[in-house]
């Protein structure tokens, strides 16, 4: 269920100001019947007209952005320069956030888009959606590491994590981290609880999301229909 001038600000149309607006002027129907305010909650599906035409509520947007060091994956922030702040304002009225966080000092593939429950699935602990990230490290990543990373491992705080995947690469100092969690800053504590800190550190996937290579730090593109595909599956 999504707020109606949440669903309606999400066409792109209309700001949430102006949805509320028409919303309060009488100019909504929802299945056909007035609703009671712009906080009314619509099952997704449910026809929604505005002046008599239908307004099609289903097509949210989603992209893709490579998000470089030094911005902060929020919708706003009073001091940091936000992950939005790199989107056009047509499409940043449409109420886009990002699909979780990344560090502001992480770069990498970071998706955005206005579908709460898309977005709410993908960050869903009980979905296990896979999250790879490229590093390099103070140290040589060993076998002993990769053993740590597959039993779990303790963070400094005594969190357990789940069993994750890390490969080290040619150069050791440099590896792969899979994870399917989303605790706060993990694979950097996971990788300094084995004395091994975080010297530099990009997603490269979440789920069946690559980031695409053509895509330099700060620049988004929308995803195909074949990415959106995999993703809903
Ligand atoms: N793990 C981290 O430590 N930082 C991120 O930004 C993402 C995962």
């Amino acid at each position: 269920m999504e707020r109606l001038d949440k669903l309606l600000a999400a066409t792109g149309r209309w700001s949430r100001r102006e949805a509320k607006a028409l919303v309060k002027a009488g100019r909504v129907r929802v299945a056909g019947v007035l609703p009671q305010g712009p906080e009314d909650k619509i099952t997704p599906g449910t026809p929604v007209t505005v002046d008599g035409r239908l307004v099609d509520t289903e097509s949210f947007t989603y992209l893709m952005l490579h998000k470089p060091a030094g911005v902060v994956s929020a919708t706003e922030d009073a001091r940091e320069k936000t992950v939005l702040d790199l989107i056009p304002p047509d499409l940043r009225r449409r109420g886009l956030f990002p699909v979780g966080r990344l560090d502001k000092d992480t770069e990498g593939l970071l998706l955005l888009t206005n579908d709460g429950a898309l977005s709410h699935q993908l960050l869903s602990p009980a979905r296990h959606v896979e999250k790879v990230y490229y590093v390099e490290v103070e140290g040589q990543l060993d076998q002993a590491d990769q053993a740590a990373f597959r039993r779990g491992i303790i963070l400094a705080d005594g969190t357990v994590c789940c069993p994750a995947g890390l490969t080290v690469l040619e150069e050791a100092s440099h590896g792969l981290v899979a994870i399917k969690e989303g605790k706060y800053h993990q694979v950097r504590r996971m990788l300094a609880a084995r004395g091994k800190p975080v010297t530099y550190i990009k997603r490269l996937s979440m789920g069946p999301i690559t980031l695409d290579p053509d895509l330099p730090p700060g620049a988004w593109r929308p995803l195909t229909r074949a990415e959106l595909a995999h993703l809903r599956r």
